[in-house]
């Protein structure tokens, strides 16, 4: 017979196991780094300039970096951050390179969540990270998903888990929970809340005391940071619902919007969250906090017919929000009833020329209207194929295939892209000024 002791036995000896067993089984071609661009790739498809424009623009000007000229000996190859420096130092007629974003606003967040599994959320919100890196914005990626897809493709393996959403959202009850018991005019009104205690057990973490940036990670992208998230971050669905009993009156679905709250303005320019596939508390929370929410689907009947529940449930809990904390308790800085920017169904995984997946695509936009992009994602080997963790298409290099097929697959993700660049700076527009 086997109890909790036994596993927890395991469990040990797994985690005292784990780097051995990782040194064993991970090859070092596994740890990510971010490859260079060439000016092929610089020109027409990241400024989109005509290839000699740009020549004659690097020929011109010496202080501009010049990258790297490979064995081949025909194209230059830029990293990253030499690609940014000449977004900001270029003009092509007269007009910056740099991408659009509101002054003075703080970043707009985007939350992909669906609860079915397997809909593409890490993919898209992968490929929209890098997209929009790639377009000159700074972004910071959260991972809600203890399967941790994301952080993994980002290529950050060693995490704690008090350094996840799971550590932000049990530092935010110490914090929020403080604060109340801290709050003079309610004793002077005489309708006081009653004063929490938290136990040793929450207290004792310490999490109280983390700021705000110990839980940001740089990645391979110098323009991307992630909140990232690890197998033991499971535990937060658990631990949040005895969390509630602790403290009744905490708004333990805004932990994460006042988290990010304390960012400044100018840290990023668009926050991504990536959901795990379920309405639990971490998802209500990337919710919660989001601007615009993103629904991706894939195009079969099942998956049509699980974003019908998943919108049903995930309405139902919002109104539960919306009456439960109706006006007596501050949620940060959103107001409650949530209400979202925008909202949008991406279809994913498509084939054009599927028949069923066009008769799917058009029943989205007979039932959803104009909520859905006009843009879905095509089903693309490259990203099937892309290995043990999800690489992005413009993370894999155009000579490791055809390019041909590297490049249909790039324009696809490009026009879903560019449709959600159009989204959120719509917007971000819209969005009220807070500070
Ligand atoms: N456009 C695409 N072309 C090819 N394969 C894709 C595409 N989108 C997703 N996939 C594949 O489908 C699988 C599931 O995708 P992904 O991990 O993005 O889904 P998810 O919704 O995040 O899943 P989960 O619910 O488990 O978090 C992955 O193996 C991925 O490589
Ligand atoms: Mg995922």
């Amino acid at each position: 017979m086997y109890t909790h002791e036994d596993l927890a036995a395991l469990q040990a000896q797994s985690l005292k196991m784990q780097g051995f067993i990782r040194r064993q089984t991970f090859s070092p071609e596994h740890e990510k780094t971010l490859r260079r661009f060439s000016s092929w790739e610089v020109a027409e498809l990241i400024f989109k300039i005509n290839q000699s424009t740009f020549r004659g623009r690097l020929a011109a000007d010496p202080d501009l970096p010049g990258g790297e000229v490979e064995e081949d000996g025909r194209q230059r190859w830029f990293s990253l951050t030499e690609i940014n420096e000449l977004r900001r130092k270029m003009k092509i007629n007269r007009t910056s390179l740099m991408p659009k974003r509101p002054a003075g606003k703080r970043a707009i967040r985007v939350a992909i969540s669906n609860f079915k599994g397997g809909a593409g959320k890490s993919t898209v919100a992968l490929h929209m990270a890098h997209a929009a890196a790639l377009d000159g914005y700074r972004v910071l990626v959260v991972d809600f998903d203890p399967q941790a897809t994301l952080t993994h493709s980002m290529g950050l393996h060693d995490v704690s888990e008090d350094l996840t959403v799971w550590g932000i959202i049990a530092r935010d009850l110490v914090r929020e929970t403080d604060r109340m018991n801290a709050m003079p005019q309610a004793a002077e009104s005489g309708t006081a809340l009653p004063q929490r205690r938290l136990p040793a057990s929450v207290r004792d973490l310490g999490l109280g005391d983390l700021r705000v940036t110990d839980f940001i990670r740089p990645t391979a992208w110098p323009t991307i940071d992630i909140v990232p998230s690890c197998a033991n971050a499971a535990f937060v669905e658990f631990a949040s619902a005895q969390y509630r009993h602790l403290n009744p009156d905490w708004s333990f679905f805004a932990a994460v919007s006042r988290y990010l709250d304390a960012l400044s303005a100018d840290a990023y320019d668009l926050i991504l969250f990536d959901c795990p596939p379920a309405i639990g508390y971490q998802s209500m929370n990337a919710v919660f906090a989001a601007d615009v929410l993103y629904i991706p689907s894939g195009p079969g009947y099942w998956e049509y017919d699980s974003t019908t529940s998943f919108i049903g449930q995930l309405s139902e809990a919002l109104e539960d929000l919306a009456h439960g904390f109706d006006g007596t308790f501050p949620a940060g800085k959103m107001r409650l009833p949530k209400a979202f920017l925008d909202l949008r169904f991406l279809m994913t995984r498509y084939e054009p020329g599927n028949e069923l997946h066009r008769a799917m695509l058009e029943a989205f936009r007979k039932v959803f209207g104009d909520t859905v992009c006009n843009e879905p994602i095509e089903m693309t080997r490259a990203v099937e194929q892309s290995g043990r963790f999800l690489s992005s298409v413009y993370e894999i290099d155009y000579r490791t295939m055809t390019r041909e097929t590297w490049r249909r697959a790039r324009a696809s993700f490009d026009r879903a892209y560019e449709e959600f660049r159009a989204c959120f700076l719509d917007a971000w527009a819209k969005m009220e000024d807070e500070q």
